[in-house]
């Protein structure tokens, strides 16, 4: 008795913060923290971290009593075209980010820890995951669901935290947690944006002067089909006709989707109304980017 819930857990502290690379450990201390009657909350995330980032951890911060962060690329939720390889890892960066809002430990694992020799085990959502990024990414939400499951395993929270930014991963975790019985509360929170509407992510950081221009039409096409159905227009191939005019004027034509769904079954529809999903994907050079807005 009276073991600090850390004894014994082998992590290295970094910018003053406490990082577990190890699943085994993680595990240990939060089933310390558990047994203490505290409450986990835990934000996942890919590194690079920005303020959309911050603000989940800032409010698992409120949310919880001991708040963990983890920071992996994931692997197999990326395509082979895509850009895994390219994504921005820099823990030393993230942590700096982190420092003052007390996160109690990072975990950053090895691919190897994670995706050992022989493993072959995956979840899937099986509606959830087909329409929207599913169709362009083929296995995207297989490889989300099945990290995102495994982190619960290891961190064993509480809540978890998760952005709007990314509407269809949010549902599709949300509905793994209620299939599988999952004790764990998935909250979900609002996009944060730049000044001109851009959506924050790790991927703009890939895009040249004259492509972050652009890329302020997709948030514009959003506001632009919010704006004409608040005027009265719910007829769904009318709205993303404006919506893509808008697209177009900034010479953005590589749209994966701009569609109009229910909000919460994602389900497609003719007739638009308050509640629904307006989502967009769309390419700006070689950057895929997403946004997404409710009616
Ligand atoms: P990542 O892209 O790093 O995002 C981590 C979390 O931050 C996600 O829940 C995402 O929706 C949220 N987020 C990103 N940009 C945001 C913004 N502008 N405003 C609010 N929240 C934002 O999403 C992933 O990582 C991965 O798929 C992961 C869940 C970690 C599984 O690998």
């Amino acid at each position: 008795m009276g073991l600090s819930p850390l004894q014994s857990i082998h992590m290295t502290e970094k910018n003053s913060i406490k990082v577990v690379d190890k699943i085994k450990d993680m595990q240990t201390l939060s089933s310390n923290i558990r047994k203490e009657g505290r409450i986990i909350s835990f934000v996942p995330t890919m590194g690079a971290l920005h303020e959309g980032h911050l603000s989940l951890i800032r409010k698992a911060k409120e949310k919880g009593e001991f708040l963990v962060v983890s920071i992996f690329v994931n692997p197999t939720q990326f395509g082979p075209n895509e850009d895994y390889k390219k994504y921005t890892r820099d823990l030393e960066s993230d942590l700096r980010k982190i420092k003052e809002i007390g996160v109690d430990v990072v975990f950053s694992p090895d691919i190897n820890e994670i995706y050992p020799d022989g493993f072959e085990t995956y979840v899937e959502v099986q509606e959830l995951q087909k329409p929207l990024c599913g169709q362009f990414r083929p296995g995207h939400f297989k490889g989300v669901g099945t990290i995102v499951l495994k982190l619960f395993n290891i961190v064993k929270p509480d809540i978890a935290i998760f952005g709007e930014k990314d509407y269809q991963q949010l549902k599709i975790i949300q509905k793994m947690a209620r299939d599988l019985h999952l004790e764990i509360e998935v909250i979900g929170l609002p996009i944060i944006r730049e000044d001109d509407g851009l959506a924050l992510s790790s991927r703009n950081a890939y895009l040249s002067k004259k492509e972050r221009e652009q890329a302020r039409a997709l948030s514009e096409a959003l506001g632009e089909i919010r704006m004409r159905f608040n005027q009265g227009q719910n007829d769904i191939s009318d709205l993303i006709h404006e919506g893509r005019e808008v697209l177009n004027k900034s010479l953005i034509y590589d749209i994966d989707y701009l569609e109009i769904r229910n909000g919460n079954t994602l389900e497609g529809k003719e007739k638009a109304k308050s509640g629904d999903l307006v989502a967009i994907a769309a390419k700006i050079g070689h950057t895929r980017l997403i946004d997404n807005i409710k009616l």
